[in-house]
């Protein structure tokens, strides 16, 4: 089985020099704390942290292909309706294992996929105006249940899909995945009768993509839920066991730790040598920051927590970005995304034999300069003291990702011992969606809109 790859042979002190590397004797020194911190987060498997055992749900799985299967053919869209947590893991396995351009071109009977994950009216007002409510399935995603740019995209395709369709039949375009019992759109599923999936307990947003938040979807437009779900069982078993050395997710939370706290790289750039993994690097962008930065660690002083995530692509960002990456600040590392076998090749033709400058392109293949493209990255960056490490995907299927979510949620969770900061909620996006319901009048909330009005600057210096 193709089993992902973490070369970390760049992060070494032996590669990039000691002030920037990480010396054996470091992650030796990390062997007993990762050891640690593995043993407290799969102690919480079965308590708060079931996002743990998601890929093992195996009635779950066979609901949503059901489901799937029953509306097969009847929607030309599916939308996403949802943010955060509840739309970053749908987009990045969309973008990972379809045709990037499915929506163009979807398969036969296959729906196009779209997630609204802003509520910019250009955005929303858009799609109102260009898409028919008849043609399209929306899925409404909130484990909450109450986000207002989610609550409110619902309000206005409902009123849509009624004005178009009727009370009766509005009901079959409406898919909704929420919580069990708590929230207003799990309230809202029980009038209307809505068909719905449920996030299970002890499962947040940025944990979610293996649940019917990211997999409904996915089944929807035709990827393989069950190759992804044994994807992410093959990398909790290859994480279990306590030896660093072995275990990929101490491994790499490891170098995480290792690389702020003792290398002063406060930047993880995650680079992308993959259209279809560049999304990912956005998912991962949300679960490093949401989940490690943070104000006050679990003993409850303020340490101000937390790396900076920052996602690049290859080739695209040697571009733009590089430039900085090679001689730049030395705050950052690098965890390129490579990917060993494309599922196309394309050859380049030969031309111009007379002009050397491009005629030693000719004959080649794209897959081949791509490949010696992101060598020369690895290469240049390694040379400047740059530490990287490179986590290899044999391919890009639905296992390979599949083990890539987990290896990065399981990591991401022991990084949080490591930091010592709770890596599961997520206090500073509540602040900023509750002042956003106090600004939006909603009852209950005046007391903070009164604060909010108080404390606005008297003379605003605007230019
Ligand atoms: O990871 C998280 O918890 C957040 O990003 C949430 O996913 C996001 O705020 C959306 O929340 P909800 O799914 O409750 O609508």
């Amino acid at each position: 089985m193709d089993r992902l790859r973490i070369d970390y042979t760049n992060a070494l002190s032996s590669a990039v020099g000691d002030e920037h590397g990480i010396a054996p004797a470091e992650l030796e020194q990390l062997a007993a704390p990762s050891r640690a911190a593995l043993a407290a987060v799969l102690a919480r498997r079965t308590r708060d942290l079931r996002w743990l055992d998601l890929p093992a749900q195996e009635k779950v799985h066979a609901e949503i292909l059901d489901y799937a299967a029953s509306v097969s053919g009847r929607f030309r869209n599916v939308v996403v309706l949802g943010i955060g947590g509840s739309a970053l893991g749908n987009i990045a396995l969309q973008t990972a294992l379809n045709s990037p351009y499915h929506n163009l071109f979807p398969p036969a009977a296959l729906p196009r996929l779209f997630v609204l994950d802003n509520i910019d009216p250009d955005l929303v007002g858009e799609f109102v105006d260009a898409f028919d409510p008849a043609e399209t399935l929306f899925n409404v995603i909130s484990k909450s249940g109450t986000t207002a740019e989610t609550m409110s995209q619902f309000l206005i395709f409902r009123r849509r899909l009624i004005d178009r369709l009727g009370e009766a039949e509005h009901k079959e375009h409406v898919v909704v995945t929420t919580d069990e019992t708590s929230g207003v759109l799990r309230e809202i599923v029980k009038r209307e009768g809505y068909a719905s999936f449920v996030v299970p307990e002890g499962v947040g947003g940025r944990y979610s993509v293996l649940s019917p938040v990211g997999l409904l979807s996915s089944a929807l437009v035709g990827i393989d839920v069950k190759g992804l779900v044994a994807g992410a069982i093959a990398m909790g078993d290859a994480c279990a066991g306590a030896d660093l050395a072995a275990n990929p997710a101490l491994l790499y939370a490891a170098l995480q730790w290792l690389m702020q706290s003792k290398k002063q790289k406060p930047i993880a750039v995650t680079f992308a040598y993959s259209h279809r993994l560049a999304s990912l690097g956005d998912w991962y962008a949300q679960l490093l920051a949401e989940s490690l930065g943070k104000r006050r660690s679990r003993a409850g002083k303020d340490v101000f927590a937390g790396p900076t995530p920052v996602r690049a692509v290859g080739v695209t960002d040697q571009h733009s970005q590089v430039q900085l990456y090679a001689e730049g600040p030395f705050d950052k590392w690098f965890t390129i995304l490579a990917v060993d076998r494309s599922d196309h090749a394309v050859p380049i033709p030969p031309a111009y034999e007379d002009l050397e400058a491009v005629a030693y392109l000719g004959g080649r293949t794209m897959n081949e300069l791509f490949e010696a493209e992101r060598e020369g990255t690895r290469i240049a960056l390694t040379e400047a003291r740059r530490p990287n490490v490179s986590i290899e995907f044999p391919s890009v299927t639905p296992h390979t990702v599949g083990q890539y979510l987990y290896l990065m949620e399981l990591a991401v969770a022991v990084m949080g011992e490591h930091y010592g900061v709770d890596a599961f909620d997520q206090p500073g996006v509540e602040a900023g969606k509750i002042a956003a319901y106090a600004l939006m009048g909603r009852k209950g909330y005046e007391k903070r809109r009164a604060e909010i009005e108080t404390a606005k600057p008297k003379t605003p210096r605007v230019v």
